[in-house]
């Protein structure tokens, strides 16, 4: 039987002796780490009641509306066991971020492949990435955490697109994809950040030369006009059809992190160099300024969706992934753990007073309300589990590792590359049965991602 955290249960048997007590709530001391771990365990026991692929029937890790998202999950678990050191939930952890690598171990399964986005695709190699950086012990029957990070990078340096704006991925995989003329800032900054954590992780020279390549053509106003790198303002896609002149500047706080994480990685593994330090001060800042001011109460908000109330289920995470890389940043780039962690504390202290729905700490979207706000959903409590275990950051944390400082992950350099059925990205022979299914997917997946990316610019 599986219980929920000793935290929860005491304040249920508060509420049975305060009778008039009005919600439950969690209540939240910053500076108390058993604090922080509590309401992180009743976040996370939560986030739990929406996953069923561990019972009988039920396929482990599939999520099959919203594929990606398992990814966000797992990471959720992944951060959750690294900062609380509880395993509760390590076995589905385990079997569900295998069990949806497919058969080439490259996240292509084989029942979504053919309608995922580059985007998709890199959150399960980045879920992957960090369970070896973590130290979460490899499978003895299956494919290595780091493999399966490798077959994502292997995969997707082949789909470099050189045909229009000298490069960079595309949104999408595949022609049929609503998307597919965009290159947007998750797919480049999320194959940004797996390039330097891979490079840091393992000191093989191709992933530091493919996270510069990367790098250098989000910001090169001759190529992409995805960062500016004077201002630090991240769009959020460019269009291959105006060859990428100009840019959809929806600001959505995940881009912004997945390019300022793998500025962080590499300040890192460069030993500290002054041209990552600059990249990531001045992403931090934006960052900062964007989505955590001050006259905000220093309280995490994705602003482009939350005034009005408009956020889907993929905009709800954005908050909770950012919050976790703000605490990797913290940990890798020392520097910018004074300007980080009092953003993390009152934005926890503000998702806990969210976390006060339906007497059972339900938490809402809008944590800057600092009260429930009747939203809720998986989203809303893996976000909720992310900020309350990044300020687990401030007790010792110990920060991701590498081949030389503990990892142990098996490295196959070549993972991936057996995957032939992706890789094209100008001639791939679609059968009238693939087109018509993935057309379908492709509608269901495009309601939640073009409203989330795509309306700015092909709106104009
Ligand atoms: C909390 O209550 C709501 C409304 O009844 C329910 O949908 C949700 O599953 C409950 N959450 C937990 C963790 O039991
Ligand atoms: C599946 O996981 C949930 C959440 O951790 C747990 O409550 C449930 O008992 C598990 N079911 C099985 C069959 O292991
Ligand atoms: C794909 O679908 C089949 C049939 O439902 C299922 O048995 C299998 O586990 C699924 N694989 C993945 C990776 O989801
Ligand atoms: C790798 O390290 C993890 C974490 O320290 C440990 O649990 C695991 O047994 C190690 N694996 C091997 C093959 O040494
Ligand atoms: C900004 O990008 C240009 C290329 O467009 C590059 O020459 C310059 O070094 C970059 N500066 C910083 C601070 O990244
Ligand atoms: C960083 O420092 C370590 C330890 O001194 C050294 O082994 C490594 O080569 C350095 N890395 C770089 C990129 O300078
Ligand atoms: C970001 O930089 C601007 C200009 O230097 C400064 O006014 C602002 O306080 C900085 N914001 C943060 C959060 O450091
Ligand atoms: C890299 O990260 C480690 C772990 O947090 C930290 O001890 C070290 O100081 C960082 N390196 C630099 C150059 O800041
Ligand atoms: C690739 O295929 C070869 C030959 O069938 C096989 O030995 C190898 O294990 C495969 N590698 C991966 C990563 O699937």
């Amino acid at each position: 039987m599986r219980l929920p955290g000793a935290g929860l249960l005491l304040r249920g048997l508060c509420l049975s002796v305060f009778l008039f007590s009005p919600a439950e709530a969690i209540d939240l001391d910053i500076s108390d780490e058993q604090s922080i771990k509590d309401a992180a365990s009743t976040a996370v026991y939560a986030m739990m009641t929406y996953y069923s692929g561990n019972e009988t029937g039920q396929i482990p890790g599939a999520f099959p509306s919203k594929w990606w998202e398992g990814s966000a999950l797992f990471l959720a678990l992944l951060h959750y066991w690294h900062y609380t050191g509880d395993t509760t939930y390590n076995d589905e952890l385990r079997v569900g971020l295998e069990w949806q690598s497919g058969d080439d171990g490259d996240y292509m399964p084989t029942n979504y492949s053919s309608y995922l986005g580059n985007d998709d695709q890199m959150f399960w190699g980045v879920a992957a990435m960090t369970a070896a950086e973590l130290q979460f012990a490899d499978v003895s029957d299956g494919f290595s955490w780091l493999s399966l990070a490798q077959g994502v990078f292997n995969t997707q340096i082949k789909r470099w697109d050189t045909t229009k704006c000298s490069g960079g991925m595309r949104w999408q995989i595949y022609p049929y994809q609503s998307g597919y003329t965009m290159k947007n800032a998750i797919s480049n900054g999320g194959l940004f950040q797996l390039s330097a954590r891979l490079a840091r992780y393992t000191g093989d020279a191709i992933y530091l030369t493919w996270a510069n390549k990367i790098w250098d053509w989000s910001v090169s106003e001759d190529s992409s006009p995805l960062i500016n790198n004077a201002t630090w303002d991240v769009a959020d896609s460019t269009n291959m059809e105006n060859d990428c002149t100009t840019r959809g500047d929806t600001q959505w706080s995940y881009n912004y992190g997945a390019y300022m994480t793998g500025a962080a990685y590499l300040y890192n593994y460069t030993n500290g160099s002054s041209y990552w330090l600059e990249a990531v001060d001045g992403l931090l800042n934006k960052t900062l300024d964007t989505f955590i001011p001050d006259s905000n109460g220093g309280i995490f908000e994705e602003v482009t969706c939350e005034p009005t109330e408009v956020c889907n289920n993929n905009e709800i995470l954005f908050k909770g992934l950012v919050s976790s890389w703000l605490s990797f940043t913290a940990m890798l780039v020392p520097s910018t753990y004074s300007s980080i962690v009092p953003k993390l504390q009152t934005s926890a202290q503000a998702a806990a007073k969210s976390c006060t729905g339906h007497s059972n700490s339900t938490c809402g979207v809008r944590w800057y309300q600092s009260k429930y706000d009747g939203w809720i959903g998986m989203e809303e409590q893996i976000s909720a589990s992310d900020i309350f275990t990044a300020n687990l950051v401030s007790f010792n944390a110990v920060a991701p590792v590498t081949s030389t400082t503990g990892g142990n992950s098996t490295s196959n350099p070549n993972a991936g590359n057996n995957d032939t059925t992706s890789t094209t990205t100008t001639s791939t022979t679609i059968t009238t049965k693939d087109k018509a299914g993935a057309g379908i997917l492709t509608v269901l997946f495009v309601v939640g991602w073009v409203s989330l990316i795509g309306w700015t610019v092909l709106g104009g």
